[in-house]
């Protein structure tokens, strides 16, 4: 299938957290327990239908790794939509994610998307991150999306991509069918304008000339 929009998506967050897992899981609906830690970047791609619409994913999934940072600044510079993923097992990656967004605002001059993911829900120690911290830095930087889920057990991962697709086309796709809707409609109103003054005023005219 052919899409008719493609929106690209960038995930980013600390190495180990689950970026490549939760990828995965979205397109192949598994779990590797063992992933090799990415290498600058892997791509890939899952098609959505939405509003009787072809719209593709075009995802970005990231290394964390300190040695691939301004690397990885290259692949987000004109994506609609950034994910980035802490772990719900780790403060440090939590702590991370404000240095991640910092970075995003001076890379990123386009419009987009931002999504933070707390991954490893599954967690069967006591989480390390609480849920009033995070609250609280969300109401603090006017961040609307934040998740958590589990790359292990699938829990809310689709459910988030679905909830990512979706908003990316009202945001993006939707302005530009109705503008498109708005000109067909321009378009079809002149030629019926043109149909009915060569039927009427032109009959009219004739019927004129005719009666003449
Ligand atoms: P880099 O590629 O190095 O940036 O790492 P990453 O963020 O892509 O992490 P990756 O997906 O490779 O996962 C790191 C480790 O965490 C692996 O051992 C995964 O099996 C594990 N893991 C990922 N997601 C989950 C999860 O939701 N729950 C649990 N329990 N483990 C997870």
């Amino acid at each position: 299938i052919n899409p008719e929009f493609a929106f690209k998506v960038v995930i980013l967050g600390d190495s180990g957290v689950g970026k490549t897992s939760l990828v995965k899981y979205e397109i192949k609906n598994s779990f590797i327990s063992e992933n090799d830690s990415t290498i600058i970047f892997e791509h890939s791609f899952k098609n959505f239908s939405i509003m009787g619409k072809n719209v593709r994913l075009q995802i970005w999934d990231t290394c964390g790794k300190e040695m691939y940072r301004s690397s990885v600044q290259n692949f987000y510079r004109s994506a609609l939509c950034i994910f980035v993923v802490f772990s719900l097992e780790s403060l440090d990656s939590f702590n991370q994610v404000n240095q991640w967004i910092e970075e995003i605002k001076e890379n990123n001059t386009e419009d987009y998307i931002l999504v933070l993911v707390g991954n490893k829900s599954d967690l069967t120690q006591p989480r390390k991150v609480g849920r009033e911290v995070i609250e609280e830095y969300c109401k603090n930087n006017s961040i609307e999306n934040y998740f958590e889920a589990s790359a292990k057990n699938g829990d809310n991962v689709h459910e988030i991509f679905k909830a990512v697709v979706k908003q990316l086309f009202i945001k993006f796709a939707l302005p530009i069918i109705n503008e498109n809707q708005e000109k067909r409609n321009e378009e079809k109103e002149l030629s019926f304008n043109k149909k009915f003054f060569n039927q009427n005023v032109m009959g009219c005219y004739k019927n004129c000339c005719y009666n003449q």
